[in-house]
Formats: C-alpha cells, structure tokens, sequence
C-alpha cells in the first residue's frame, strides 16, 4: 500500500528510436575498437607462429614469408571495417544523422508552434471575456473601466446620414481637427470601403483595414483582417482603439464599444446613402456636449456629443 508508484517512462517514440541509434552507433564503434586489438594480437601471433614456433617456415610467396600476406589482408579488413564506421557510415550515414536532424527540429517547431496557438488562445479568451461583457452588461462598471476602452468616432446628420457616394457629404474643419486630436497615435479600425475613401493613410494612426477578401493589398504598415474580432485583436495593445466608420462597421460595433464621440450635424441630408445605427438611449447616456454655431469654415451648425454605456 505504501510501495513506491512505478513511474511510466515519458520518453516518446521518437526520442526512444534517437536512444537506440546512438546505442547502436557505439556498439559499432566498440566493435571496431575490438577488432584494432585482435587485429594487433592477431598480427603478433602470425609473426610468432611463423618466425619463432616455425609454422609454414618455408611457405614464401615471391620470396615474403606468408605471414606477411596474412597481416596484409587482414589489415585490408581492418581498413575497411575502419572507413565503414568513421568514412562512410555505411550503417548510419550522413544522411540518417540530417533525417535525424530534421526529425528533431520539425518536432521542436511543432512544440512551438502548439505554444504560439496556446498563447493565441489565451488571448482570444481575453478579448471575448472583455468584449460581451460589454455586450451582455447595459451597466459599465470599474472593472470594464480599466479594461481596454473602444470608441465609436463618427459625424452624423439629424436623420444619422454619414455619407454618400463612399465619401463624406460635409466638410467641417474643427470636426476633423477633433477627429485627429482624438484618434492621434492610435489604432483606427474602419471597413475596406471607408479606407478606399480616403486618399492616402492618415498619418500617425495605425489603420486597422476589415474586408472579407483573402487577398487585399494595401499600404505598407495597414493591417488588414478579415473580421472584427480580429481588428480588436489586432488593436488589443491599444487601450483605446477607435472605431471610425463606415456605416456596416459601426452596425457591428455598436455592441462591443463602450463609448461613442458623435459630432451631431444639425442639418437632414436626405440624398445620404450611408448611415449610423439609431443610440438608444437606455443603453447610452449623454455625458458631455458642446456646441458649434454654423460660420464661414462651417456650413452647418454642430455638436460634439458624448455617449458612454450606462
Ligand atoms: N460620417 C462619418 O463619420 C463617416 C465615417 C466613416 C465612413 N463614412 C462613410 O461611410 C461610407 C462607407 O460605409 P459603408 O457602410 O459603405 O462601408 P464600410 O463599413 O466602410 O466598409 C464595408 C466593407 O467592410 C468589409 N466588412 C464589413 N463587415 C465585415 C466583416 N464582418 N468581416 C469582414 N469584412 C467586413 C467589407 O469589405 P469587402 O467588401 O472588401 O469584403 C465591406 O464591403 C462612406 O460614404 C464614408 O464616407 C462616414
């Protein structure tokens, strides 16, 4: 009852084949060892026998004592056994130490690519743990505080219109100096349709590209993924990415953000084509809000407006 538990070997096939081989390969090289002494013993004896004891005294070949032609041939033998072992390998070869050289590093990139996958995982529980909370939760409490913050950042209209044609339908300069004061140095996650819009990258933003295409190419240092999970993977370091449009995206963000930067327009642009989800008020509440008038640089009267989850 108190015996020692007998322990299962946790060495795995593999490793057992490497054990045996490097056996097997010093049992040769022990052989070898033996026929060198024997091959000297050998050659002694012979020279004995035939000098001293006098056995085939005048048994010559082209005038050399036969012994000679013994100790050759079996020197011959000796030679090859010899070039077998350390030349040729012939039993294992150079070939079978790089088989078993790959063998080895293929095993160790599997380990590490299960350890990568397992790191990965464990990531993902991260995100998915803080994101429905967000969803799930009406209420944002300390603990979804500290956890990463995401923003929608959008302007809208009165009837919620935010573009048209793939492109704005206003252009208010103080919005767009907010736009970057705002979203300066961080990740900025948009549809492939918003980034198509924009001229060139917005400069010390990191664009966070979604498109359900496999292949598309953009410019050097824009992440391209392929679903929304993986743009808040991608921004995961960030701890306040920014959602920045268009109108499919911002459907699907709606219950993952936790704050929403509006610039209400107060104007109806009826020929919009693209438009923001309606914010409800039980799930949103108004924090701040400040007013622009309409002037010379602003065609339309707005209001940068705050929501946070309640
Ligand atoms: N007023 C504002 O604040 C504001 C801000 C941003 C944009 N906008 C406007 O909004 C309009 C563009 O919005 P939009 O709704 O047409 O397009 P969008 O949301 O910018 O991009 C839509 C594209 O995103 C990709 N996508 C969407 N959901 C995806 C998912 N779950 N997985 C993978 N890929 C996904 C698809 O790309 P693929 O087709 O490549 O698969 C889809 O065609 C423009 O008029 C723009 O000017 C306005």
């Amino acid at each position: 009852m108190f015996g020692k538990k007998k322990q299962t070997p946790s060495i795995d096939k593999d490793q057992l084949e490497l054990i045996e081989n490097a056996q097997k390969r010093i049992k040769q090289k022990k052989r070898l060892y033996i026929h060198f002494v024997v091959f000297l013993i050998g050659a002694v004896f012979l020279i004995i026998a035939n000098t001293v004891l006098g056995i085939g005294e005048d048994f010559k070949i082209a005038g050399i004592n036969w012994f000679v032609y013994a100790i050759l041939a079996w020197l011959f033998l000796f030679i090859y056994h010899f070039v077998n072992v350390f030349i040729t390998n012939k039993f294992m070869s150079k070939d079978w130490e790089k088989q078993q050289l790959d063998r080895l590093v293929a095993k160790q990139q599997q380990r590490i690519n299960k350890l990568e996958a397992d790191l990965i995982k464990d990531d993902n529980k991260i995100v998915k743990v803080e994101v429905p909370e967000k969803v799930k939760t009406t209420t944002k409490t300390t603990e979804n505080k500290s956890n990463t913050e995401l923003t929608i950042i959008v302007a809208a209209g009165e009837n919620n219109a935010i573009g048209k044609d793939n492109n704005l339908i206003w252009h208010l300069s103080d919005d767009l100096k907010r736009f970057k004061h705002l979203t300066d140095a961080h990740h900025i996650i948009m549809g492939r349709k918003t980034f198509e819009s924009f001229p060139k990258p917005l400069p010390n933003r990191i664009h966070v590209v979604i498109t359900r295409q496999k292949d598309y190419k953009a410019p050097e240092g824009v992440i391209v993924v392929n679903s929304m999970t993986d743009a808040l993977d991608a921004a995961r370091k960030d701890d306040n990415p920014f959602i920045i449009g268009g109108g499919e995206i911002y459907k699907q963000a709606m219950p993952l953000a936790s704050k929403i930067e509006i610039t209400r327009v107060h104007t109806t642009f009826d020929d919009a084509d693209t438009f923001f989800p309606k914010i409800n008020d039980s799930v949103w509440a108004e924090v701040s809000r400040t007013t622009h008038g309409a002037d010379e640089k602003h065609a339309h009267a707005f209001s940068f407006i705050t929501y946070e989850r309640r």
